[in-house]
């Protein structure tokens, strides 16, 4: 069996951070949201992986993954170039992916519980697509399957006002090479676009069987920046911590907090987790970093307050001020304005860019 990981996309919802770089390399609790899916593919033995690219931050995903080898996996580069759908970027893995087998996940998707239980269950069976669902309270604003009581799906329905139930599809597929046939037949749906769900339908009104699994932990798409600072508070929840670095005395530091061996948090200084801080960051005294925060690599914050905050790298925090729920893009420059402000900040800020607050 292979993988399929989907980079390429727009990442409108994620501007000003996708300017300048794909939205998969977006750091959630330190570590860019595609090496997730890399490694809940490795943990399902899948090791032989095409990496799906846009035109947009092409080389820097490459530049990041290489050939697979630090991530103890093989990796094809496949060039979707404008995003074209789903169907279409799973259709131009058709080369790669040959007569086998394979699964497909969305680059800037996490789910708690990894791909392993999908990856199972549609191989315990004879079907032609497996796919992932998870319950919503709010079915009619989500593809919806009506699924039976072996698992196996009936219908899907887009969007429904009478929805059949309330398991949404999320963006983990099974695939056996039968869908590309199907996906060549495909017209673009409404929105320009091939879709997969519209692939998925054809199959089964052709009588293929479509295999589900319910997904209990949590999922995220992290299409937006709410959306990176919520995966980064459920990551951060589930770390026990790991103290490498240095924490000089008269710093205090609570609750769990990952800190790499070369970063250091200053006499002085507050931290209180689940924070994480990357390589050769300083967190100097008089700051504060509060739970669910993320302070990216070589980055130096000294005397603001943040809390709840992903602050993705290479960044130079002296603002007094306070930033809350922030998403801060990398070379970044943030200090004090002349008459400080002392309510709380919520930014969303894109690469090097500079700012007084
Ligand atoms: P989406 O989040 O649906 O689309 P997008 O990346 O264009 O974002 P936005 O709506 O904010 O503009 O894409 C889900 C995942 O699939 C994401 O990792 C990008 C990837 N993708 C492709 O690789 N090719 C495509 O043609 C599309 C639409 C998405």
């Amino acid at each position: 069996m292979k993988g399929v990981l989907l980079s390429g996309g727009t990442g409108s919802r994620l501007r000003p951070i996708t300017h300048t770089g794909p939205k998969q390399l977006v750091p959630v609790a330190n570590k860019p949201v595609l090496q997730y899916a890399i490694e809940d593919f490795k943990e399902a033995g899948i090791t032989e992986i095409g990496v799906v690219l846009g035109n947009k931050g092409r080389e820097e995903v490459q530049q990041f993954l290489g050939d697979g080898s630090e991530f103890g996996v093989d990796i094809t580069y496949i060039v979707q170039g404008n995003p074209l759908g789903l169907a279409h970027a799973i259709g131009c893995a058709r080369d790669f992916v040959g007569d086998d087998d394979f699964v497909t996940v969305l680059g800037d998707n996490i789910l708690k519980q990894g791909i392993h239980e999908l990856v199972d269950s549609y191989r315990e069976g004879e079907y032609s697509a497996g796919i992932a669902l998870q319950e919503v309270d709010n079915p009619h604003q989500f593809g919806i399957a009506d699924v039976d009581d072996r698992g196996t799906v009936q219908h899907l329905v887009e969007k429904p006002d009478d929805p059949p139930s309330n398991l949404a599809l999320i963006g983990i597929y099974a695939f056996s090479p039968v869908i590309f046939d199907i996906i060549e037949e495909l017209t673009p749906s409404w929105r320009g676009e091939l879709e997969i769900t519209d692939a998925l339908q054809i199959l089964l009104d052709r009588g293929h069987s479509v295999d589900s699994h319910v997904v209990t932990g949590w999922w995220k798409d992290t299409g937006k920046p709410e959306d990176i600072l919520e995966a980064n508070r459920l990551v951060l929840e589930q770390h026990s911590g790991s103290v490498s670095g240095t924490i000089e005395s008269g710093a205090e530091v609570q609750g769990r907090v990952d800190l790499h061996e070369t970063a250091t948090i200053r006499d002085g200084a507050v931290v209180r987790g689940p924070v994480s801080i990357a390589a050769g960051t300083v967190i100097e005294s008089g700051t504060y970093i509060g739970p669910y925060s993320s302070i990216g690599a070589d980055s130096t914050i000294e005397g603001a307050h943040i809390e709840n905050s992903v602050i993705v790298g290479e960044s130079k925090i002296t603002t007094t001020g306070k930033i809350v729920d922030s998403l801060i893009g990398r070379g970044t420059n943030i200090e004090s304005a002349d008459g400080i402000l002392p309510e709380g900040r919520r930014l969303v800020v894109g690469e090097n860019s500079k700012l007084k607050l």
